[in-house]
């Protein structure tokens, strides 16, 4: 995972740095979605939008596919691409834009992604979807990263890691922390959690493999590393330990910081990665 240097951002400043309000006039007020926002435009005027307003993948696009493809779509993966990394999201960029957009709408024939009945499926919305058809249409680009959160107090850690939590984490470990059993971990008084705090960082910064106990059930699965920045780790951190009667520990960036420079010690040896490629289908609108 090359990615981990990115800093996603989920604080206020980000907040901000999504506010578009220079050149609305070359858009609708208005989309199909009812979603009332310059990036949102349809496709055939996004071209014409300036670059700042053009969603981009490090701001815009990675936070929805950690949070609603990373699950079947990560860097372990055998037989699917992994969205997180960009080269990979790029090259496939009109079979992304197929899927979430003109499969939803009947006008492509193989099914809609995030896949099935997946919780992923239920939790996308159609602003999310049409941010990725914008973005392929816009020509896909790379973009720099968000500007940092800038928590100052422990207060504004768990304001702004409980954003993060509720976009990313809560689809595997539930809003309530109580996780799925035989599947996510629970967070909620977990025994393995607030046990040691450095082991948390580095699942969190690296991913987990293998077989783990946590209050006393026995769970073996992968969480994907997913390519967080420091301050989004210390937030999601601390308002993990915050909430559903953990410890009430606070994680800080430069823990995080420390944590990242250490070797990965905390799973079983990563499987050797492989390309995933599914098969080829030939495409009969094209
Ligand atoms: C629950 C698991 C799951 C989730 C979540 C999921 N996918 Fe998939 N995806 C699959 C499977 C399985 C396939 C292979 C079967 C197929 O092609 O329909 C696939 C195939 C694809 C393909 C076709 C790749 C190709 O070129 O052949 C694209 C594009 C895709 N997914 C995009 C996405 C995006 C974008 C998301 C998130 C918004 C997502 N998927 C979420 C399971 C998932
Ligand atoms: C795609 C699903 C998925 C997502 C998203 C995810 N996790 Fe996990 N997480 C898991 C699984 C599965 C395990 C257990 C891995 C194993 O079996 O080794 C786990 C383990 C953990 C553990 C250690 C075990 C425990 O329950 O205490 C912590 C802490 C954790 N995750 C925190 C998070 C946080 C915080 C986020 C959001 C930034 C997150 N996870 C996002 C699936 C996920």
């Amino acid at each position: 995972m090359a990615a981990a240097l990115v800093v996603m951002g989920f604080g206020p400043a980000v907040a901000s740095a999504r506010d578009t309000s220079k050149g609305t006039a070359v858009v609708p007020a208005k989309l199909e979605t009812g979603i009332p926002a310059a990036r949102l435009a349809d496709t055939t005027k996004v071209a014409s939008l300036p670059d700042s307003q053009a969603p981009t993948y490090l701001r815009d696009v990675l936070p929805i596919f950690m949070g609603k493809c990373a699950r079947c779509h990560n860097d372990e993966s055998r037989f699917l691409y992994n969205w997180l990394d960009y080269k990979t999201a790029f090259g496939e960029r009109q079979q992304i834009k197929r899927r979430v957009w003109d499969s939803w709408k009947g006008q492509y024939y193989k099914q809609s992604m995030p896949a099935g009945n997946s919780p992923e499926c239920e939790a996308m919305t159609a602003e999310e979807r049409a941010t990725i058809k914008n973005w392929v249409a816009a020509g896909a680009t790379y973009g720099v990263p968000p500007v940092a959160s800038n928590a100052k107090s422990k207060a504004e850690r768990i304001e702004q890691g409980s954003r993060l939590f509720a976009s990313i984490c809560a689809l595997c470990h539930q809003p309530t922390g109580q996780g799925i059993p035989n599947q996510f971990p629970p967070l909620a008084g977990s025994d393995f959690l607030n046990a040691n705090k450095e082991r948390a960082i580095k699942i969190l910064l690296h991913g987990r493999q293998g077989a783990i106990t946590v209050n006393g059930h026995a769970f073996d699965s992968s969480m994907p590393s997913l390519p967080l920045g420091d301050e989004d780790i210390a937030n999601a951190l601390t308002y993990v330990y915050n909430s559903f009667g953990n410890s009430g520990k606070e994680v800080t960036p430069d823990e995080v910081r420390a944590a990242r420079a250490e070797k990965d010690d905390t799973t079983t040896p990563h499987e050797q990665k492989e390309v995933a490629k599914a098969p080829h289908v030939p495409n009969p609108y094209e």
